[in-house]
């Protein structure tokens, strides 16, 4: 592969060549993860143009990071990036390959992988038991390979979906990936800021999603959809943890931004929105990357009409 002459200002000399040496062999090697990752996570703004420019010919959609870069549907965390994360997608061109491995080394790529895992468990549970049909709302459901993944494992599930997101592009690959189950599925295109609805929900899911949202809307969106979540039933957040160790890696290179958060900070959402505190937990998957807040309805055994304010310490109507 072509190396870079350019004249950088901010990379030192031996920098530059750290890169060519990584370009020349199609990516670092597995004993080079940590030293590129610190790389990038310590270069300022003005060396990050440079960094760039030095691995121009990987900054495309060839390579997942190019790929993550560009955003080719406009805009980060994207259903097709999301899919080549979970199917560790790798461009068997050698002048890519490397790179590809080492992105999906990354703790952020696994986290992701790992929340796939995470919500598959969680409908799992949902699913056992006789009472269904069981009803799952999803905020922002991207490519919907976590739906397709759970149903082709379980496809005498009693468990029904609602799908919502913003971008069409991402329903229509949803919706082929799913096609074997487009009878159990509802894809709604809106904004989740907009979704209204009168029917409760024994999982309102989101992840990937509410780290984009700033603290206003998050708690605004807790507030509108914490009233939905039927008896017994649950609302889960996933954010990305503020100590994430591939934060440097993502703001500098990438431009990719999460708005990352601390437990307390979700509870505290939580509890802004109106929840009590005995209903709040905040989970993690097992590298405590993605944290997921979790907001739970607790059954009333009562039936209390009134049951589905109650829980909450506002009336949100
Ligand atoms: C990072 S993806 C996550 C997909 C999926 N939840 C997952 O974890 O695999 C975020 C998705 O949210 C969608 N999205 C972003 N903002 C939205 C909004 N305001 N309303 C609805 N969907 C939105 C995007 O189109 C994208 O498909």
């Amino acid at each position: 592969m072509e190396t870079r002459t350019t004249a950088f200002k901010v990379l030192k000399e031996h920098e530059v060549q750290f890169l060519n040496t990584l370009l020349a062999k199609g990516g670092p090697d597995e004993h080079e993860y940590d030293l590129f990752l610190d790389f990038i996570s310590r270069v300022n703004d003005e060396g990050v143009k440079e960094l760039r420019e030095a691995i121009k010919p990987i900054m495309n959609e060839e390579t997942m990071i190019g790929f993550a870069f560009v955003k080719p549907y406009g805009y980060a965390g994207d259903f097709k990036i999301i899919d080549m994360i979970y199917q560790k997608k790798v461009n068997p061109d050698p002048r890519f390959t490397k790179w590809d491995k080492w992105y999906h080394a990354q703790h952020a790529a696994k986290a992701v992988r790992n929340r796939k895992e995470f919500f598959k468990s969680v409908l799992a549970e949902l699913d056992e038991g006789a009472d269904h049909p069981k009803e799952v709302l999803i905020l922002g459901s991207g490519p919907a390979t976590d739906v397709y993944e759970y149903l082709t494992d379980h496809p005498d599930s009693g468990l029904r979906f609602d799908l919502i997101d913003l971008d069409q592009r991402a329903i229509d690959y949803a919706k082929e990936k799913n096609a074997r189950f487009l009878d159990r599925l509802n894809f709604i295109r809106m904004n989740v800021l907009r979704y209204k609805t009168h029917k409760f929900y024994d999982l309102i899911w989101s992840a990937g999603l509410f780290d984009y949202f700033k603290e206003k809307h998050f708690i605004y969106l807790l507030r509108k959809y914490m009233p939905y979540v039927a008896e017994g039933g649950e609302m889960i957040i996933g954010n990305f943890s503020d100590e994430n160790p591939s934060t440097g890696g993502m703001h500098s290179i990438l431009e990719w931004h999460l708005n990352q958060r601390s437990p307390e900070e979700l509870v505290y959402y939580a509890l802004e929105a109106g929840a009590k505190r005995q209903n709040i937990y905040v989970d993690k998957e097992p590298l405590g990357v993605n944290l997921f807040l979790r907001v739970k309805n607790p059954a009333n055994p009562f039936k209390n009409p009134e049951s589905f304010i109650s829980w909450l310490t506002v009336n949100n109507n």
